[in-house]
């Protein structure tokens, strides 16, 4: 099939191209972490209605058409979806995608970071919010913390492009640890980010007070490590990235308190083919529906199009704007919906 040619960049209502994707491969996790996946039960996807990797890439295909060249694989806990190096292969033989990277907790990486490589992926973010045994029980509900360190070993011997690590800064939590994690992250040859509790999808314990903002984190930063010097950004990327004096670097994700909507590119696909244009959003796009019905290329095509060019979200300054705050999403409604979970959209 002949796909589209991509010219002019496709943008939505506020003048944004479309540039990356993230593709949740799965809404099941192996942890619990309780800013992302609080409660006892959950609704999962139905088997039937999950993408299969050639859907997954024909879709991809089809947003590479109109302009997406950055794609990264999230879950839930993506490396639970069986050979995920199949998919990453894939993916990696379309000529338009530069760039698939891989966000994951770690657990499974050790056994299957040097597959992945093998198979094109080129970029690995493990999330690790604590160094100490102990917490990891605590915050994840499974003691399983040796393996993640074992798995971002793993990723470090491994040969990508981009070996980095995300750590949510809970108050009360962890925001003890920054300066351990930061030391952690320049061992290993890995770049730490520090990410803003969010106030998304399943954080139903969320409350303004437990955010550790970037102005906080980088005061403590510096108060041990002297000024910092900030980096230019790279490409729309929401990190705002460091350097310490000795050159090492790190970033901050700072969603709540300062969001960066305004050069947000990104989308979401879920398991099950729901198209999100923000991580806030509360309603999608069906994508598995036309595919599944034989909607051709082209048809396709124009349906990311419209959707896209009609984008008027701005999801995190909307909630900045808000003059009272607590969890974006009620229990209730998650359970009705598992699409607004943070787990099914994919961090
Ligand atoms: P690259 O840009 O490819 O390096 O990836 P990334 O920085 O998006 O990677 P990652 O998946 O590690 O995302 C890091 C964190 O940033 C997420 O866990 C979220 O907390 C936050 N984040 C990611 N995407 C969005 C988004 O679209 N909006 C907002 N407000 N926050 C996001
Ligand atoms: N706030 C910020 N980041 C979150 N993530 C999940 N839930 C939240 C939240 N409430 C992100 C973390 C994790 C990734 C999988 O999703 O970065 O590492
Ligand atoms: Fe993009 Fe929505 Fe996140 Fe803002 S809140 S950065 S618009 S996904």
């Amino acid at each position: 099939m002949s796909s589209p040619s991509h010219s002019a960049p496709l943008l939505d209502s506020l003048g944004r191209p479309l540039g990356q994707l993230r593709i949740s491969v799965t809404d099941r996790c192996n942890l619990r972490c309780h800013y992302c996946m609080p409660e006892e039960e959950y609704h999962w996807l139905p088997r039937e209605d999950l993408l299969s990797y050639e859907e997954i890439a024909e879709l991809a295909a089809t947003f590479a058409a109109v302009g997406v060249d950055k794609v990264r694989l999230t879950g839930g806990e993506p490396l639970l979806r069986r050979d995920l190096e199949r998919l990453v292969g894939l993916l990696a033989a379309n000529e338009r995608l530069r760039d698939t990277a891989l966000t994951t907790n770690g657990i499974l990486l050790a056994e299957s970071a040097e597959r992945l490589r093998g198979a094109g992926l080129g970029r690995v973010t493990v999330s690790l919010d604590t160094l100490r045994p102990d917490r990891f029980l605590a915050l994840t509900r499974q003691d399983m913390h040796d393996r993640v360190l074992e798995g971002i070993r793993a990723a470090a011997g491994a040969g990508f492009r981009k070996l980095k690590i995300d750590t949510v800064v809970i108050r009360g939590t962890n925001e003890d640890e920054i300066l351990d994690i930061l030391e952690f992250g320049r061992e290993i040859g890995a770049e730490v980010r520090f990410i803003e509790y969010m106030d998304v999808g399943g954080a139903t314990m969320w409350a303004p007070g437990k955010v550790v903002s970037r102005a906080e984190m980088l005061a403590g930063i510096e108060r041990r490590y002297g000024a910092v010097e900030a980096l230019a950004a790279e490409d729309a990327a929401p990190a705002e990235r460091f350097a310490l004096a000795d050159g090492t670097t790190f970033g901050i994700i700072a969603s709540v308190t300062a969001p960066f909507c305004r050069t947000c590119d990104r989308s979401r696909l879920t398991a099950d083919g729901m198209w999100y244009l923000c991580l806030y959003a509360q309603r999608g796009t069906d994508l598995r529906g036309p595919l599944r019905g034989g909607a051709s290329r082209e048809e396709m095509v124009r349906l990311l199009s419209e959707v896209w060019g009609g984008r008027t979200d701005r999801g995190a300054e909307v909630r900045l704007e808000a003059r009272s705050r607590g969890p974006l999403v009620s229990i209730e409604s998650l359970r009705r919906d598992p699409h607004l979970e943070m787990h099914t959209r994919g961090g």
